[in-house]
C-alpha cells in the first residue's frame, strides 16, 4: 500500500546513498553473502520509488567500487549478475518515468552488461522529475584522476590555457557535469566513512549515519533521514 508522503519543508537535491551491510545481514543468517546483496536490491528499488515520491530529483547509489575486485570471484561475479538482471526487470522504473544513468568506468565490464547500460540510459532519457544514478565501478580518486588526464589532453592539445583551469573546469570533466552536487549522504550499517564516493561533489554535502544494515533499511527509515535534513541549516563556509 502506498504510504503516505511526509510534509518536508525541504528535500536535499542530490541524495548520495552507500549501500552497506549486506554481508553482515546475510552472515547473522549463516548465508552466503550473495544472499545479503540480493536482499539488498529490494531496499534499493523501494527508496528509489520513494525518492521520487518525495520529490527528490537526484538519488545515486554506490553499487560496485573500484576496490570492491578486490572481493572473492564468486561474490564480484554474483553481483555483476545482479546488475545485469535487474537492467533486464528496469521497465517499472521506466513506467514510473524515473530516468537512470550510471557512473564509473564501464571499460572493465562485460560488453553485455555495458550495453544493457546503454539501452536503459537511451529508453529512460526523456524522463526529467527524478534520475536515479548507479554508481558501477566507480571511484571518486579515479573519477578525478580521469578528468585530470582529459584536461591535461586539452592543455597539450593547445585547446586550453593552464592559467584558466578552475574548480569549474575539473567539474566540467567527471563524469555526470549536469548533475548538482551530492548534498546528503546516507550510510546505512555503522560505518562512518565516505569510501571514495563522490569526494568532489560531496564536499559540502550533510551526512546521515545510523546503525541500520541497508538490506534491513526500509522506507520509513528513508523518510526519516530525509526529514532530519530538512531541519539542518546549510552555510556552505558562510556564517
Ligand atoms: C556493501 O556491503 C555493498 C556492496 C559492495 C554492494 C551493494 C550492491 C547491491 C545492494 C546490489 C545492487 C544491485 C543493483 C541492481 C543496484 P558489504 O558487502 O560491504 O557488507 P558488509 O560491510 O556487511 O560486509
Amino acid at each position: 500500500m502506498a504510504k503516505d508522503i511526509p510534509l518536508l519543508e525541504t528535500v536535499p537535491t542530490h541524495v548520495g546513498v552507500i549501500m552497506d551491510g549486506n554481508g553482515r545481514w546475510a552472515k547473522k543468517r549463516g548465508l552466503p553473502r550473495k544472499f545479503g546483496h540480493r536482499e539488498g536490491v529490494k531496499t534499493f528499488r523501494a527508496v528509489t520509488r520513494r525518492a521520487k515520491q518525495l520529490g527528490i530529483k537526484y538519488i545515486t547509489f554506490y553499487a560496485f567500487s573500484t576496490e570492491n575486485w578486490k572481493r572473492p570471484d564468486d561474490e564480484v561475479q554474483a553481483l555483476m549478475e545482479l546488475f545485469e538482471k535487474n537492467l533486464d526487470e528496469v521497465s517499472d522504473f521506466i513506467d514510473e518515468e524515473i530516468r537512470v544513468r550510471f557512473i564509473g568506468d564501464r571499460s572493465r565490464l562485460s560488453p553485455t552488461l555495458r550495453s544493457k547500460m546503454e539501452n536503459t540510459e537511451r529508453s529512460s532519457e526523456q524522463f526529467d522529475q527524478t534520475t536515479m544514478m548507479l554508481a558501477i565501478n566507480y571511484g571518486g580518486r579515479d573519477e578525478i584522476a580521469n578528468a585530470v588526464k582529459e584536461i591535461g589532453r586539452l592543455v597539450k592539445s593547445g585547446e586550453l590555457d593552464p592559467e584558466s583551469i578552475s574548480e569549474e573546469t575539473v567539474a566540467q570533466h567527471l563524469y555526470l557535469p549536469d548533475v548538482p552536487p551530492v548534498d546528503y549522504v546516507i550510510r546505512p550499517s555503522g560505518e562512518l566513512r565516505l569510501s571514495n564516493f563522490m569526494i568532489w561533489q560531496a564536499a559540502y554535502a550533510e551526512y546521515y549515519f545510523t546503525n541500520i544494515l541497508w538490506p534491513d533499511f526500509t522506507v520509513e527509515d528513508f523518510d526519516r533521514a530525509i526529514a532530519d535534513f530538512s531541519h539542518r541549516g546549510r552555510r556552505f563556509g558562510g556564517v
